[in-house]
């Protein structure tokens, strides 16, 4: 992380680890889980904002902000800002808390909202990196959208590659069947599949 960020950052991630671990602990209905990426998935982003100049960065699925901090602190250090989308009001009010705390609000947008709808309303051609760590079962039909929303050159990265493989695998078929983009996936935290849009390998 740079010098310019809020000196507490480091404490507050510290912190909500600490709250989803325990969260996630005791608490077995998936709405009430905080479902957090690992640190170093975050660490991950963090690396893949700044090296690829990701100014305009869209988060679909919030919860209480964690990987939205990841991802906000590398943007921020390249003057850029992250939009993210989370459809559940309790999670909105966390993740609010945690952005004010963070002193990073100010390049965060949360948008309140289906991610379906809200890729709907997104511009084409407007983000630089789409990270997708949301619903699962919703990805493929979010495709053409997220296809369209992304900019020649632009990432898209999903979690659980690995820990659901068999629910990611709509998804990863049809990208991987896309000419026009070339994919991978890294076994960072649990799983992340990468996919850039530009001529794919066939
Ligand atoms: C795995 S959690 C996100 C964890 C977060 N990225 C992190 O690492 O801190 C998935 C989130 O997606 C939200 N979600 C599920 N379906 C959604 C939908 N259709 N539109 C928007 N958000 C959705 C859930 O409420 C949940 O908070």
């Amino acid at each position: 992380m740079s010098e310019s960020l809020p000196a507490s950052l480091p404490a507050l991630l510290d912190e909500l680890e600490r709250f989803g671990r325990n969260n996630d602990a005791t608490i077995a209905e998936r709405p009430r889980r905080m479902l957090n990426i690992t640190r170093d998935t975050g660490q991950f982003l963090g690396v893949l904002v700044r090296a690829t100049n990701a100014r305009r960065v869209l988060e679909i699925g919030t919860s209480n902000g964690y990987s939205t901090l990841w991802l906000a602190a590398a943007a921020s250090a390249i003057k850029g800002h992250v939009a993210t989308v989370e459809v559940s009001e309790s999670k909105l009010a966390l993740a609010a808390e945690n952005f004010m705390r963070s002193g990073l609000a100010h390049v965060i947008t949360q948008i309140h909202g289906e991610a379906g709808q809200a890729l709907e309303a997104t511009p084409t051609g407007s983000v630089d990196l789409l990270f997708l760590d949301s619903e699962r079962s919703e990805y493929a039909a979010w495709w053409p959208q997220i296809r369209r929303v992304l900019r020649p050159g632009g990432l898209l990265v999903v979690d659980n590659a690995t820990s659901h493989a068999a629910e990611m695998a709509p998804l990863v078929a049809l990208v991987a069947a896309d000419a026009g983009f070339t994919t991978c996936t890294v076994p960072v935290g649990n799983g992340e599949f990468l996919a850039t849009k530009g001529g794919g390998m066939s």
